[in-house]
C-alpha cells in the first residue's frame, strides 16, 4: 500500500521527538499501521537551527504550504499557542486533511468548533499528546473504559507544578528558586504561569472532562488555583498530618452538576496518586464498573510526548480508509450526544479543608473559632496548635474540615478573619480523600 503522508507544523521539542521516534521505528510503525508514514516536509521558525535534525526533510517557514499542499493526508501541528495554530487547523481540516495536535491550549479553547469542522469535513483531529504527554489517558477514557459511567478524575497533570511542589517537600526549597530550576529544566510552558497559576494543567483537565462525561470543552467554565501562595509551613503541616500537597485538576460528577476545578489539593500520603514525584504526571479514574484504575508516566518531554503524537498519526492512518461514521467520536460520545450538564460554580463544590491560621493564645480564641464554623454547619475532623516561635504571642492553628460545601466555608473564613484575635488571613487548601466510592 502507498504510504500516508505527513506534514510537520514545528520542529522544536515534540517536533524533533516525533522525527527521530517515526526514524528510528519506522519499520514497526509501518508493521502497525498497515502502511508507511513518511513525513514529507516540515514548517519552521529557523531554518538554521532545524538543519541538522531535519536531514534531507525538505523545510519551509511557510506553515500554510504545507496545510495547503495536496500531497500531504495529515498535518501534524505542533508550534502551540492558540494563533496562528487554529488558522492552519481549520484550514487543514477544509483541505480534507487530518489533523494531530499536541496543543492543549488549542483544543480547550476551540475544540468545539474544530470538532464540529472535522466532523462535517469527514476527517479527524486526534489529540492524546495534549494531556499527560506520553500515557495514553485520551485513548483509556475513550475506549478502554467506554463501559463505565465515569464518577470522576483527579490528575497531576502539569509537571512543571509537580515538580516544584516536590522539590519544597524534600528539599524545604522556596517556592521561587525552585521555578527557575524547572524553567532551566525545559519543562515550563513558554508563559510559565500557565504551568504554576494552574492554566495548563485547567487546559487539560477541560479536555478530560469532555471525554469523560459526554460535554462540550468548557474552559472558561474551569476554576483555576496555582500554587503560587502555598508556603513550606503548609507543605510540612500537611505532611505532619499524613497528607501531601499536590496540584490536581479535578473532574466530578456532582448531584446537580460537574466540578470542574484545579487547585492545590491535600491527599492522604498513603494513596499511590500522592506519590508521583517530580515532573511525572498520573490520571486517577474512577468508572462505576471498573473502580479505580491509575494511569501513570512522563507528561512532558520530546519522546513521551512524540510517542502519543505516533499513535495518533498510527491511529489516523489506520482509519483513514473507514467511514466517517464508524470512527470513535472526537469526545467519546456521538457528536448529537453530548449532554448539557451545568458545570457547577465553586460555591457549590463539595470538599473537604485544611485552614491555617494565626491566633493569639488567650482563652477563648478557640471556642470563637470553632463556634463559628459550627454555626456553619462546618464539621472539624482534626485540629493541631503549634507552639509559638520564640518571643511570639501568635501560634499557627490547623483545622481539617470535613467535607462540606465551599460558600459555607467561605462564610466562615470571612468570620474567623474579622476575630480581634486572630491575625490576617486564614490560608485555606481543599483536601480530598480520594476513596474509591
Ligand atoms: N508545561 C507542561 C508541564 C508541559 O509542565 O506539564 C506538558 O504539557
Amino acid at each position: 500500500m502507498k504510504p500516508i503522508n505527513v506534514g510537520l507544523l514545528g520542529l522544536g521539542t515534540v517536533g524533533g521527538g516525533t522525527l527521530t521516534v517515526l526514524r528510528r521505528n519506522a519499520e514497526e510503525i509501518t508493521r502497525r499501521a498497515g502502511r508507511e508514514i513518511r513525513v514529507l516536509r516540515a514548517a519552521v521558525r529557523n531554518l538554521d537551527k532545524a538543519k541538522a535534525l531535519a536531514g534531507d526533510l525538505p523545510l519551509t517557514t511557510r506553515p500554510f504550504d504545507v496545510v495547503d499542499d495536496p500531497d500531504i493526508d495529515i498535518v501534524v501541528e505542533l508550534i502551540g499557542g492558540l494563533e496562528p495554530a487554529r488558522e492552519l487547523v481549520m484550514r487543514a481540516i477544509a483541505n480534507g486533511k487530518h489533523v494531530v495536535t499536541a496543543n492543549k491550549h488549542l483544543v480547550a479553547k476551540h475544540g468545539n468548533e474544530i470538532f464540529a469542522a472535522a466532523q462535517a469535513r469527514g476527517v479527524m483531529v486526534a489529540f492524546e499528546a495534549a494531556v499527560a504527554g506520553g500515557i495514553p489517558i485520551i485513548k483509556a477514557l475513550r475506549e478502554g473504559l467506554t463501559a463505565n459511567r465515569i464518577e470522576w478524575l483527579a490528575g497531576i497533570i502539569n509537571g512543571t507544578s509537580n515538580f516544584i511542589l516536590t522539590e519544597m517537600r524534600d528539599k524545604g526549597a522556596a517556592f521561587a528558586d525552585v521555578l527557575k530550576q524547572a524553567q532551566d529544566l525545559g519543562y515550563a510552558e513558554a508563559d510559565p504561569t500557565f504551568d504554576i497559576e494552574g492554566i495548563d494543567a485547567a487546559h487539560k483537565l477541560t479536555i478530560l472532562s469532555a471525554i469523560a462525561f459526554g460535554i462540550p470543552m468548557q474552559f472558561d467554565r474551569a476554576y483555576t488555583e496555582g500554587i503560587s501562595k502555598l508556603t513550606r509551613e503548609d507543605v510540612q503541616y500537611a505532611e505532619e498530618l499524613g497528607y501531601r500537597i499536590k496540584l490536581l485538576g479535578i473532574a466530578r460528577r456532582a448531584e446537580n452538576g460537574i466540578e470542574l476545578r484545579v487547585h492545590p489539593t491535600l491527599i492522604p500520603e498513603r494513596r499511590l496518586i500522592a506519590n508521583v514525584d517530580g515532573a511525572m504526571n498520573a490520571v486517577l479514574v474512577l468508572g462505576d464498573a471498573v473502580g479505580p484504575t491509575l494511569y501513570y508516566g512522563a507528561g512532558a518531554g520530546a519522546e513521551p510526548t512524540a510517542s502519543a503524537v505516533v499513535a495518533d498519526l498510527v491511529d489516523v492512518t489506520r482509519l483513514h480508509t473507514a467511514d466517517p461514521h464508524h470512527r470513535v467520536p472526537h469526545l467519546a460520545f456521538q457528536p448529537d450526544q453530548l449532554a448539557d450538564t451545568p458545570i457547577l460554580p465553586m460555591d457549590e463544590v463539595r470538599t473537604a479543608y485544611y485552614l491555617r491560621l494565626s491566633a493569639f493564645d488567650r482563652p477563648g480564641v478557640l471556642a470563637d473559632i470553632t463556634r463559628i464554623l459550627a454555626d456553619s454547619n462546618i464539621s472539624i475532623d482534626a485540629m493541631v496548635q503549634k507552639e509559638p516561635a520564640e518571643g511570639e504571642e501568635q501560634v499557627n492553628i490547623i483545622l481539617l474540615t470535613h467535607v462540606t460545601v465551599e460558600k459555607n466555608v467561605n462564610a466562615a473564613i470571612a468570620k474567623i478573619e474579622a476575630l480581634d484575635t486572630v491575625a490576617g488571613k486564614v490560608m485555606r487548601i481543599r483536601l480530598e480523600e480520594l476513596a474509591a466510592k
